[in-house]
Formats: C-alpha cells, sequence, structure tokens
C-alpha cells in the first residue's frame, strides 16, 4: 500500500478484544493502512501471535481484562507512553452466554457476566480514552454493538440488553465528547463466522454460513470479519471526520425488513 493510500499512516489505535476474530482482522488491516496497533486481550499467546502477524515495530499486546479498570487504565497509558499518544479506541471485546432460549432458565450469574464485559468493559474503555482524547481534543471511539442493538429476537436477552445499551452509550458519549472534538460511533454487524458465534451457535464455519446465509436480507455475499473491519476503518479514518454518534448497521439491511409484511419475497395482490 502506498502512503497515498493509506488512510490511518501516523495515527495509533488501541483494539480491545484484539486476539481473535473481528478484532484480530481490524488490527491487521489497522497496520496495512498505517497505525501504530495496541492489542489488548485476555488471550495472551493468540494476541502475541496477531503482533507478530504485523510486526513488532508496529504493535504491541497488553493483557487486558476490560472489566477490570486498572487493567483498562494501564493499556491506554501504554500506548501513550510507546507511541506518544492515542487516536483510535476500539472497544470490540464482547462475550455470549450459554444459547438459551427462555428466560427462566437463565442464570443471572450469565447475565450479569455478558453485561459486565460487554457494556462495562465498553465503558472503561471509552472512560480511558477519553480521559487522554480530552486534552488532545481529538480522537475517534468506535465500540461493537449488534444486529441485536436494533432488533429483538437476533440473540440472547443478556446480549441483546448489552448491546442495545453499548447503542446507548455511544449516543451519550457523543454529546459530551463532541464539544471535545471527539468522535463516538459504534458498529451493528449481522453473524459471521468467529470463535465466539460458532460456539453460540454449536457450529463449525460452513455449517453457520449456511445457516446464516439463509436468515439474511442481501443475498449472494457473505458477511466476514474483513467487511466489519472495513467498516471500523472507515469510522476511524478522516474520511468519516463529521460523523459522530452513529450505530452503523453492516447487516445487508436484516434490520430494516420486517418478514411478516415481505411483499417482495411472498408476491401477492392485495
Ligand atoms: N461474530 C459475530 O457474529 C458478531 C456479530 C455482531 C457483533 N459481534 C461482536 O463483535 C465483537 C468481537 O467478537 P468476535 O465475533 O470477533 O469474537 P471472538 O471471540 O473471536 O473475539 C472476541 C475477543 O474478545 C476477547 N475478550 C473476551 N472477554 C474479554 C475481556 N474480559 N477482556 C478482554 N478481552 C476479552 C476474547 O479473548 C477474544 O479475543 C464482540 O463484541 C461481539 O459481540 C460479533
Amino acid at each position: 500500500m502506498t502512503t497515498t493510500t493509506k488512510r490511518l499512516e501516523g495515527k495509533v489505535a488501541i483494539i480491545t478484544g484484539g486476539a481473535s476474530g473481528i478484532g484480530e482482522c481490524t488490527a491487521i488491516l489497522f497496520a496495512d493502512h498505517g497505525a501504530k496497533i495496541v492489542i489488548a486481550d485476555i488471550q495472551d499467546q493468540l494476541g502475541q501471535s496477531v503482533c507478530e502477524a504485523i510486526g513488532p515495530a508496529n504493535s504491541i499486546y497488553v493483557r487486558c481484562d476490560v472489566t477490570n479498570e486498572e487493567d483498562v487504565k494501564k493499556v491506554v497509558d501504554t500506548a501513550i507512553s510507546t507511541y506518544g499518544k492515542l487516536d483510535i479506541m476500539f472497544c470490540n471485546a464482547g462475550i455470549v452466554d450459554p444459547n438459551k432460549a427462555r428466560i427462566v432458565d437463565i442464570e443471572k450469574t450469565d447475565f450479569e457476566r455478558v453485561l459486565n464485559v460487554n457494556v462495562t468493559g465498553v465503558f472503561l474503555g471509552m472512560k480511558h480514552a477519553a480521559r487522554v482524547m480530552v486534552p488532545a481534543r481529538s480522537g475517534s471511539i468506535i465500540s461493537m454493538a449488534s444486529l441485536a442493538s436494533n432488533i429483538g429476537g437476533a440473540a440472547s436477552h443478556a446480549y441483546t440488553c448489552s448491546k442495545h445499551a453499548v447503542a446507548g452509550l455511544t449516543k451519550n458519549l457523543a454529546v459530551e465528547l463532541g464539544q471535545s472534538g471527539i468522535r463516538v460511533n459504534c458498529l451493528s454487524p449481522y453473524a459471521m463466522v468467529t470463535p465466539l458465534a460458532s460456539s453460540f451457535m454449536g457450529l463449525e464455519a460452513e455449517a453457520l454460513v449456511d445457516l446464516l446465509s439463509s436468515r439474511a436480507n442481501l443475498r449472494g455475499v457473505t458477511l466476514t470479519t474483513y467487511d466489519v473491519a472495513n467498516g471500523a476503518l472507515f469510522l476511524a479514518s478522516d474520511e468519516a471526520k463529521y460523523i459522530s454518534g452513529q450505530n452503523m448497521s453492516i447487516d445487508g439491511g436484516l434490520s430494516i425488513v420486517n418478514p411478516s409484511f415481505d411483499m417482495f419475497k411472498y408476491p401477492r395482490d392485495l
């Protein structure tokens, strides 16, 4: 990639959950676009190997449980002490609870664990990013929501709550940090093959793709981590310099379809 096509040249990004799935793909894409990368995760070996793939001159791995404020503070401080600043915070780390359909079967501990990682973890990432971005009066904070932030019935109760909360937090923080020139957005993809989705659905990659394709609105293409990483790249880059407070769907239009009224799939004279 030439300097003119690199969209994050000179920028510094933290990616939570950067050791696997969407976070890993985004770390590699951001680095290809010239960013210095700090990977924050709890899977040390995977995190280190992503850094090796990127190259040690342009990336570091910091062990960080996003639910632990000291860990999150340390990651942000490490970005500053290593690379001198923080331009992009991607609060991407997330988990699912066991796949149970009925609320009466769901354990309080499972519910709380999901909210702790998916909401409190995002809150802490935003808080410590703001701590260093506000004095700099610039930055882009991107968080990971989901299709489940827009509609009911797409995921578990805990996961749906958590992703609605991320979308709400994104809006509220965009209002506060807009005063300091900082943009705050989130991404809401449909499902795709990653370790998280495979374990939740109990399906290997091929079977998962078949199932997801059969439920998709947009046919003939398959959503991948690369598509989501490209969404993050856009929101992180200066091309999105006036975009803030948005929950950007990457779902092929699925969240705007009400299948009960799909006159295109079930054409009939009314
Ligand atoms: N895969 C999908 O279909 C899909 C769809 C929409 C949204 N998402 C969201 O995308 C994000 C990334 O998920 P993924 O599918 O790439 O999953 P993944 O399991 O491949 O990656 C998630 C990463 O987060 C890390 N993580 C988990 N708990 C953590 C903690 N407490 N502290 C630090 N790191 C932690 C994991 O170690 C892992 O590396 C999640 O927020 C998820 O909810 C995924």
